[in-house]
C-alpha cells in the first residue's frame, strides 16, 4: 500500500447488521436511491414513498427469526452507518449468491468502503457457502457502479428488464464473480 493510496482510505468498522440498525440502513438506502436512481425510478416514488418503502423492507429483513440465508454487513464510522451490503445466499443455481444492495454514504464514496464491503461479503459467503459464486444487478444508467464492479473483477454477463419500485420499467446488467475469493485480495490493495 503506497502513502498516496493510504491517505484516501476512509477508516470504518464492519459487522453484521442487527434489528437495531433498521432505521439507519433504511435512511441511507433511501438517500442513495434519491441521489443515484433519479430517472430510473419515478420522481413520485423517490420524493414521497422511498423511505417508507425501505423502512418496511429492512424491518422485514432484519426482524426475521431465521437469517441463515442472508448476510447484511454494515460499515460504521463515529457510531453512524456509512455503508451496507445485503446478500441473499443460494439465490441462483447458476450464479450463486445475490448481492442485492450495496451503498456507501455519498460524502464518503471513493474512500474504499465499497471495496471493503465487497470483501466482507465475500468473506461471509466463503464461510457460509464455500463453493458459491456471487452476482448482482446494476442499472443500465449507473455507469459509475458498473466501472466500480469492473475494477473489482466482475464480468458483465446478461441483462434483464423488470418492474421498478413505484412503477415503470428498468433495464439492468448482471455482473458475476464465479470465484468471490478475488474480492479478498482487492481489499488489501486499497
Ligand atoms: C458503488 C459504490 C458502492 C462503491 O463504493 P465506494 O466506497 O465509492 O468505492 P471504493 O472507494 O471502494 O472504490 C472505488 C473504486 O471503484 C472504481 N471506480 C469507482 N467509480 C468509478 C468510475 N466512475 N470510473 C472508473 N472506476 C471507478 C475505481 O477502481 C475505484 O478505486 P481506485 O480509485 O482505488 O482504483 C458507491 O460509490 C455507491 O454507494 N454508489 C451509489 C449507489 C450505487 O450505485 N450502488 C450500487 C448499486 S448496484
Amino acid at each position: 500500500m503506497t502513502d498516496t493510496v493510504r491517505q484516501r482510505v476512509v477508516e470504518a468498522t464492519y459487522r453484521e447488521a442487527t434489528a437495531k440498525d433498521v432505521e439507519a440502513i433504511a435512511a441511507l438506502h433511501a438517500d442513495s436511491w434519491r441521489r443515484h436512481y433519479r430517472g430510473a425510478y419515478s420522481d413520485a416514488f423517490l420524493d414521497n414513498e422511498v423511505f417508507a418503502d425501505r423502512l418496511q423492507i429492512w424491518t422485514d429483513r432484519l426482524h426475521q427469526p431465521d437469517r441463515s440465508n442472508e448476510s447484511t454487513i454494515i460499515a460504521e464510522r463515529d457510531g453512524a452507518v456509512v455503508g451496507f451490503a445485503h446478500t441473499i445466499l443460494n439465490e441462483n443455481q447458476e450464479w450463486g449468491a445475490l448481492l442485492d444492495n450495496l451503498h456507501v454514504r455519498h460524502d464518503l464514496k471513493g474512500g474504499g468502503i465499497g471495496t471493503c464491503l465487497m470483501a466482507e461479503t465475500a468473506r461471509a459467503l466463503i464461510k457460509r457457502a464455500p463453493s458459491s459464486g456471487l452476482y448482482l444487478w446494476v442499472l443500465e444508467g449507473n455507469k459509475a457502479a458498473q466501472a466500480f464492479y469492473q475494477a473489482r473483477g466482475g464480468k458483465r454477463v446478461g441483462s434483464k428488464t423488470s418492474d421498478a419500485p413505484g412503477g415503470g420499467t428498468i433495464f439492468a446488467f448482471r455482473y458475476v464473480w464465479p470465484d468471490p475469493t478475488v474480492l479478498l485480495s482487492q481489499e488489501s490493495s486499497i
